[in-house]
Parts: C-alpha cells; sequence; structure tokens
C-alpha cells in the first residue's frame, strides 16, 4: 500500500514492504539530510497528547520540524478534556480548523480506529492505552535490524509488566512478522490473557536464551491495584543489572523502550553497559517518524 493519506492506527495491517518503505526512507534521511523533505511546501500537523509523553511528543515535533513542516500541540493538562470533552469531540474541533495530519496519543476506552473515520485528514496513533504504539514499535524494529542486519532468526525477550503494556503490543504485532521470535518474562500475573508466546519464570534463562532482550517500566497508570508488592518482585527477580546481565550474551542488545525507572527493572550501569542501544532507540525514533509523516503526507514517494 502506499501511506499517502492514510491513518495508521496498528500494525498488524502493514505487509512486509510497506514496513521496508518506512525503514528506507528513515535511512536516507538520516544518510542524506533533512533537505530531501524540506524542499517541500509546508503541512500542519496536530499533536495532541492527552497522556504524559516526552520520548513521543519530542521526536514527533523534532521530526516535524526538521522536514519543515509546521505544528501545533494540545496536550491533557491545557485541553478541553480537563472539562469532560472526549477524544472524539477534542479531535471532531481540532478537525473543523482542517490539519493536514493529526498525531494523538490517549489512554481513553475510546478508539482511535472509529475516530479517525470522522477526520478529514489522517492520524498516526501515538500511543493507545495498552492497545498499541505502532511507531515505537516501528522505531524498535528499525534499531534491532540496523544493529543486526535483519530480525529474522533474532530472539527478542520482553521483561516485565507486559500485560499492561502498548509497547509489547505492538511488538507482538510487529516483530513476528518480520521474522523474530518474541518470548516474554517476568510475574506471571502480568502475562497477557490471550497470548501464545514463549515464557520463561526465570530471567537468567530467558537471558541466556534471547539475542535482545527489551526491559519495560511498570505501568502504574495502568495498574487497578497497588504494585508495590509486584514491584519487589520485579527488582528481586526481574531486574536488569549488573549481575543478572551476565546471562546475556557479548553480542546481544539491550533495550527500552522509555520511560525507565532507574533501581526498579534497570539500574544505572546497565544503560552505560555496551550492548545497550537505549539512546539510539530514541534517535532512530526522530528518524522513523519523520520518514512516516513524510510518506503519509505526500512528501516522500
Ligand atoms: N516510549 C514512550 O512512549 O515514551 P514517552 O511516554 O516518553 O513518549
Amino acid at each position: 500500500m502506499s501511506f499517502l493519506g492514510k491513518s495508521l492506527l496498528e500494525l498488524k495491517s502493514l505487509t512486509n514492504s510497506d514496513i521496508q518503505s518506512v525503514f528506507d526512507w528513515a535511512s536516507q534521511i538520516e544518510l542524506k539530510g533533512w533537505d530531501i523533505i524540506t524542499k517541500n511546501p509546508a503541512r500542519l500537523i496536530a499533536l495532541v497528547f492527552l497522556e504524559p509523553s516526552t520520548r513521543t511528543t519530542m521526536s514527533f515535533e523534532i521530526a516535524a520540524l526538521r522536514s519543515g513542516f509546521k505544528i501545533t500541540k494540545l496536550n491533557a493538562e491545557t485541553s478541553s478534556t480537563k472539562k469532560g470533552e472526549t477524544v472524539l469531540d477534542t479531535l471532531l474541533t481540532i478537525n473543523a480548523m482542517s490539519p493536514d495530519l493529526f498525531i494523538v496519543r490517549h489512554g481513553t476506552t475510546e478508539k482511535l480506529s472509529e475516530i479517525a473515520l470522522q477526520l478529514s485528514c489522517p492520524l498516526i496513533n501515538a500511543g493507545e492505552g495498552v492497545s498499541g504504539h505502532p511507531t515505537q514499535g516501528l522505531l524498535d524494529a528499525y534499531t534491532i535490524i540496523k544493529e543486526k542486519k535483519s530480525l529474522e532468526n533474532q530472539k527478542v525477550l520482553i521483561i516485565g509488566d507486559v500485560s499492561h503494556s502498548r509497547v509489547a503490543s505492538s511488538h507482538f504485532e510487529l516483530l513476528s512478522k518480520l521474522g523474530a521470535e518474541v518470548a516474554i518474562c517476568g510475574p506471571t500475573s502480568w502475562y497477557p490473557t490471550s497470548q501464545t508466546h514463549k515464557t520463561f519464570d526465570s530471567l537468567e534463562a530467558g537471558l541466556k536464551w534471547c539475542t535482545v532482550c527489551m526491559a519495560l517500566r511498570i505501568q502504574k497508570e495502568r495498574h487497578r491495584t497497588e504494585a508495590s508488592e509486584i514491584e519487589d518482585q520485579v527488582v528481586k527477580r526481574f531486574q536488569l543489572n549488573q549481575s543478572t546481565l551476565k546471562y546475556l550474551s557479548g553480542d546481544a542488545l539491550i533495550m527500552h523502550p522509555g520511560p525507565f525507572n532507574r533501581g526498579v527493572e534497570i539500574t544505572d550501569d546497565v544503560l552505560q553497559d555496551p550492548r545497550s542501544v537505549i539512546w539510539k532507540q530514541v534517535r532512530n525514533g526522530v528518524f522513523v517518524r519523520a520518514a512516516l509523516m513524510a510518506q503519509i503526507l505526500g512528501v516522500l514517494k
């Protein structure tokens, strides 16, 4: 498919060639510079973040500005969602002002896949509840491919609070499609209810098995009950630290989508480990998001 004028709401429906076109353009922007986009007429992008975000919002904003696009921003604290307005009505209101593209994050029960049908321009899902975070999935896959040449035969271990993670949901959609085997490791109460992946109760066994390990923070904002007891379990049994990393092979990758809670799922020294590509994930996110926005807006064809 062409991304031109289309929304990105999930990853399941993308073909391998769709995904490859995003990665190819991301790589071209990184290699040849932003000029390949900025020659084109400016478009207006509405960044609507109704849940907190640092890296997703900043990388979309930086990618948009580097690409020569104009942006306008709305966040939860300053929006009329504080007065009870729904996500649908928020987006319909902005839609009436004719942006060229929406970038939206929210955590309500409303569905972007339904809302997008009522909008006059495309929408990129920038993280929706626990259901998905497609651009994080794409940038993580891009990072693994850059480091390992391919996702074929990679064994990716997702560690920690899997059931509350929209990042994990997108990884389940994407990584197997691109040839990787995905397994999960963490407290069993945080395994997704309907999942068919290999599981590891022991971090040692999981780290010995994988070629890529990805730690997740405890998503306390999505827990119905107090998470502190399970947090203790994560620290004692599932924490990435110098002691547990001895089970990971020398050429494996250490990843984390962020934000991280140092001293809980990951320790300071792991961030400095030569196998860590955590800051590269952040950097790659700018190129992947630029490639996606530019294709959707018809600037890169
Ligand atoms: N990975 C991620 O979505 O981080 P932010 O919540 O900071 O955007």
